[in-house]
């Protein structure tokens, strides 16, 4: 364990001390400690120990009426004392997740401007460009390992908040922390402030971030150019984690420097990895292999297309060719099947474009081509009614049905209708948390694909092995791992994911798979441990004194 007070690093003392979230230990400084660093009088006679202090910070927290309230109040705790912080978060994930993490934290970036209280983070804008890694000079820390940079163009459903999307650098941050241990000083937040399209946020007049419009796609290529190399400079072994750009934005910049550096977008590849490894679960429950599935995809858009492009490689690896794992996916989108005859197709749509007859009835598609899956990636709540799920039934003893839309009103059906209009056969997923179900006296467990199950173990593993980057076989072993850290007893009840009681556990297990991958292939740098497992977890954040 290191004593951060007594860190060498550090020369703080007095009232200085007590204003630095990392060091203070506030009522839990000792007698010794008082004396030896000036506080004495500056904080009160109690020498508590930090569980009485978490204790009290719960006290606090029951008297808030609204997890919003509970956010803005763990944020500034965060600010006072980050071991604190940790404490309490760590102590109980599956609650303060939601609370910290979506969906919370789009409440909280909505009005970012408003509740703001003191600056976290970098903040790196147009006007900057030229001087970026002087920018990254001004950090205080010097081996930063992730930065979570947004332009806030497209934050979680809520679309573009431009710098208000801070937030949600800021949390996801966190997750790596709270659900996997990273040491929270080797992350850093990072807002591309490129400006917003939105008109009401840059009229606000409390609004923090520049209020231009963002540049050209060439102007913005260029700004991240920059940036990067200047990572490269100041952070050398620095994994970069987009989130919430915009996606044509957030496609680009992944094609761009996928190959060339360290980095890697959850919302396209982490969202993928979680869905597959749901996916896997479920396969694992009706022990079917993945190369025998059709999977069919309800909604055309970046969602699908990340998540399909992820199967394909699944489906490599167990040993199909491209060409033929790419015949067994097919896409479905407002106009209906996605058939190779259409003018207007993306080059990404077009790989998974059938030679049929256009069809607009789902039933009808769903009758065509015999799906063992399907995923719900539409945002149309509601699209899987009951033709659709006893359709699926009809056909599949056990179908896989996933509705991956959020919020929860878009989910395309819900799990209650999922189980029921299957007569308890279906294998369900969906991307908003449902309730348990009982039906027939049987109590099924709907699965939530969350991304944290996959995000904060690739970065564990990331921090551990450190890689030279991220590749798309990384997610699947992720995926694999997660699938293969769900018990018999648990699949049995209709659960696809782990259990989110012990978050810290199951991330270690999924991190541990993944480093192991990184030694096997070469990707990794550090030097191979014995053990993998017990050296990963001797590197995990303690939230201690
Ligand atoms: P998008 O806007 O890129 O794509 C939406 C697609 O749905 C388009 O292809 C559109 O043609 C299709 N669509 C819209 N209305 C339709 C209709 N009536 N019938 C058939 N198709 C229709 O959106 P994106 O980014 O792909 O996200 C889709 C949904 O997936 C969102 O609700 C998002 O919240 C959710 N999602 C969930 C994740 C998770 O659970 N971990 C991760 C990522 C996305």
């Amino acid at each position: 364990m290191t004593n951060k007070t007594h860190s060498p690093t550090s020369n703080l003392r007095g009232h200085a001390l007590l204003q630095d979230p990392r060091r203070n230990k506030g009522t839990a400084f000792t007698l010794e400690e008082r004396e030896r660093y000036g506080l004495e009088g500056l904080v009160p006679h109690a020498v508590e120990t930090l569980d009485r202090q978490a204790e009290r910070v719960m006290g606090h927290l029951a008297h808030k009426e609204s997890d919003l309230e509970r956010y803005i109040y763990l944020t500034g705790l965060l600010d006072r004392n980050e071991t604190l912080f940790y404490r309490v978060v760590m102590a109980d994930p599956k609650r303060f997740v939601p609370i910290l993490y979506s969906p919370t934290v789009g409440e909280a970036c909505l009005k970012f401007g408003h509740l703001y209280r003191r600056p976290e983070g970098l903040y790196i804008s147009r006007d900057m460009k030229g001087r970026m890694a002087e920018i990254l000079k001004n950090w205080p820390q010097k081996d930063v390992r992730f930065i979570c940079i947004t332009t806030g163009g497209r934050i979680l459903g809520l679309g573009d908040l431009g710098a208000n999307g801070m937030g949600i650098a800021i949390g996801k941050l966190q997750m790596y922390t709270a659900c996997a241990g990273v040491p929270p000083e080797a992350t850093l937040p990072v807002m591309f402030d490129i400006g917003t399209t939105q008109a009401a946020l840059r009229a606000d007049p409390l609004y923090l971030g520049t209020r231009q419009t963002p540049p050209t796609d060439r102007e913005l290529d260029a700004l991240m150019d920059e940036f990067v190399t200047a990572v490269q400079e100041v952070y050398p072994k620095c994994c970069i984690h987009f989130e919430d750009w915009k996606g044509t934005d957030a496609q680009r910049m992944l094609a761009r420097y996928r190959s060339e550096i360290l980095c890697y977008n959850d919302d396209i590849q982490g969202t993928a990895s979680v869905a597959l490894a749901g996916l896997m679960t479920a396969l694992n429950t009706i022990k079917a292999p993945i190369t025998k599935q059709r999977v069919l995809f309800f909604g055309a858009g970046s969602a699908a297309i990340g998540i399909a492009d992820l199967l394909v490689h699944a489906m490599q690896a167990e040993g199909l060719s491209k060409k033929d794992a790419e015949k067994q996916i097919s896409l479905f989108d407002i106009d209906g099947l996605v058939t190779s005859d259409r003018s207007a197709l993306s080059k990404d749509a077009r790989t998974y474009a059938r030679d049929q007859e256009p069809v607009k009835d789902l039933t009808k598609v769903i009758d065509l081509l015999k799906p063992t899956i399907l995923i719900g990636v539409s945002t149309q709540g509601g699209a899987f009614d009951q033709r659709v799920v006893e359709a699926m039934s009809a056909l599949n003893d056990r179908p896989i049905i996933f509705a991956l839309s959020n919020p929860t009103d878009k989910s395309e059906c819900t799990a209650e209708q999922a189980y029921t209009w299957s007569k308890g056969k279906a294998l369900f997923a969906a991307g908003a948390q449902f309730d348990d179900v009982v039906l027939d006296g049987k109590t099924y467990h709907p699965g939530q694909a969350n991304n944290f199950y996959i995000f904060p173990a690739i970065g564990l593993a990331t921090y551990a092995a450190m890689p030279t980057r991220l590749t798309n076989e990384c997610f699947i072993v992720a995926a694999k791992a997660s699938a293969d850290q769900v018990s018999e007893a648990s699949r049995a009840s209709g659960m696809l994911f782990p259990s989110q009681s012990h978050i810290l556990e199951v991330e270690v297990g999924t991190a541990t798979r993944v480093a192991e991958f990184m030694f096997d292939t070469g990707l990794a740098t550090a030097k191979r441990p014995p053990e993998i497992r017990p050296w990963i977890e001797s590197l995990l954040y303690k939230a201690e004194y």
